[in-house]
């Protein structure tokens, strides 16, 4: 018996490739409501730029003799919710939608928050509940997607998977600060400007 094909009507595809050419990547064989993922993907989007803007605040008020290594921490998190923000983007116009890139709304769109915090533990506080937020969030999206829209949704549990190794580096973080008894309240700078 022959082996079932894994595409039955290989015809019928390439017909309907060519003749909505025009959707780019957006065949006939997409299960998922686009408008709703697109939407979905904006706020993911702004959660990671809102992320990008926290980190990259804490990086430049931890700089303080005892912080550099969280400093550093703060850092690599900023960059890497850059790449999320970037990969998310370019999915949205692979998905023919527009990345929201606006500054306007940027905050209520994102699920997570813009918190300052007062010294580096509450940084990195405020930044454990950023990630916590971002799982919870992106968990959902995963779900929602299921196998309507298979590469969105890997897209979705990788950046997930991120955001886990970032929340597990912050608790570590906590624990190492609250071992060393320093530099548990060290104050952030008033202003870069006076350094
Ligand atoms: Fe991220
Ligand atoms: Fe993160």
């Amino acid at each position: 018996m022959a082996a079932k094909p894994f595409v039955s009507d290989i015809k019928a595809i390439r017909e309907r490739a060519r003749n909505h050419i025009r959707q780019g990547a957006v065949t006939d064989g997409y299960k998922a409501d686009r408008q709703t993922v697109i939407k979905v993907l904006n706020e993911a989007l702004a959660t990671e730029l809102v992320c990008v803007l926290r980190y990259k605040y804490h990086y430049y008020m931890a700089s303080g003799i005892h912080s550099k290594g969280v400093a550093a921490e703060f850092l690599e998190h900023a960059n890497e919710e850059q790449q999320h923000a970037d990969l998310i983007a370019q999915r949205i116009t692979q998905l023919d939608g527009k990345p929201n890139l606006s500054p306007e709304g940027l905050l209520s769109r994102s699920h997570s928050e813009y918190v300052e915090g007062k010294d580096v533990v509450e940084m990195i506080e405020e930044d454990l509940v950023a990630e916590r937020i971002a799982i919870d969030s992106y968990r959902e999206i995963v779900q929602y997607l299921g196998n309507d829209d298979p590469t969105t949704r890997r897209l979705m549990e990788e950046i997930l998977a991120k955001e886990e190794e970032h929340a597990e580096d912050l608790g570590n973080l906590l624990q190492e600060l609250g071992k060393k008894g320093e530099p548990a309240r060290e104050p952030v700078r008033k202003s870069a400007a006076h350094v």
